[in-house]
């Protein structure tokens, strides 16, 4: 199996995505940024080998791992779809202090970072991240695209749609939450006792809506 990757995004989460990526075992072969201002540079030990414009001008991405780091939803799912429909593949990254039941269900190129738990009967949708001390209890489904920050706390039979993002530390409680909308928002340490529709932003404890996006 190809243990070379290559990580796409320099910026404050790019450590983290090479630790990870050392973590699993990959060899990382260099940066991405989003634009050509990096381009030669050397981040925490690797080079800057060119912007994204630079990467999607290869003939083909065929044969290359790509690790995204960025923590923007829409951001990360437009560089998802564009690897994978040049050929690359943007690998599942499970970090191994985490701990995956054998009852989970992943898609592809999901993340999921230190000491973070899911239970079984959990489905996690493709290119959703979920970061560290992330606690994901049984027969929830996570969505494509979605982002969990660290230390949230998701309960039982809770759907969270395609990306959502939860924030720092909230919590969404077992048998009083069945959904998280579409795109929606839920704020650092919220404590979510009612499903929330798409495009809303909710905060707080107990959570209120801040406000609809547009
Ligand atoms: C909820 C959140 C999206 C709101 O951001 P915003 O739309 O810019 O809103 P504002 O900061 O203008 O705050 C609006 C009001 O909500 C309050 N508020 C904001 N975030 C809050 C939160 N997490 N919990 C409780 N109240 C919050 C503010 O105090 C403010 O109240 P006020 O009008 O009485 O002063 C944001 O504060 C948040 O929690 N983001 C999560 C960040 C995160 O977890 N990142 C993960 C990084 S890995």
């Amino acid at each position: 199996m190809n243990k070379e990757i290559y990580i796409l995004g320099v910026g404050h989460n790019t450590s983290v995505y090479i630790d990870l990526a050392e973590a699993c075992g990959y060899e990382i072969k260099g940066l991405y940024h989003y634009n050509g201002d990096r381009t030669g540079d050397i981040e925490h030990g690797y080079r800057v080998l060119g912007s994204f414009d630079d990467l999607f001008s290869l003939p083909s991405l065929v044969g290359m791992n790509l690790a995204l780091s960025q923590g923007d939803n829409a951001i990360r799912s437009q560089l998802f779809d564009k690897i994978l429909q040049k050929g690359g593949r943007v690998p599942s990254l499970i970090h191994p202090t985490a701990q995956v039941s054998r009852f989970a269900q992943l898609g592809n190129g999901v993340v999921i970072h230190i000491n973070t738990v899911v239970h079984p009967d959990v489905i996690i949708g493709d290119n959703s991240v979920l970061s560290y001390n992330v606690s994901i209890s049984h027969s929830t489904t996570i969505g494509n695209h979605c982002y969990i920050a660290f230390g949230a706390m998701i309960g039982a039979y809770v759907t969270i749609a395609d990306f959502a993002f939860i924030g720092i530390g909230a919590n969404i409680i077992s048998g009083k939450v069945d959904t998280i909308g579409y795109n929606a928002y839920v704020g650092a340490g919220a404590l979510v006792t009612h499903s929330v529709e798409k495009n809303t932003v909710v905060a707080g404890a107990p959570a209120r809506i801040i406000r609809v996006k547009s």
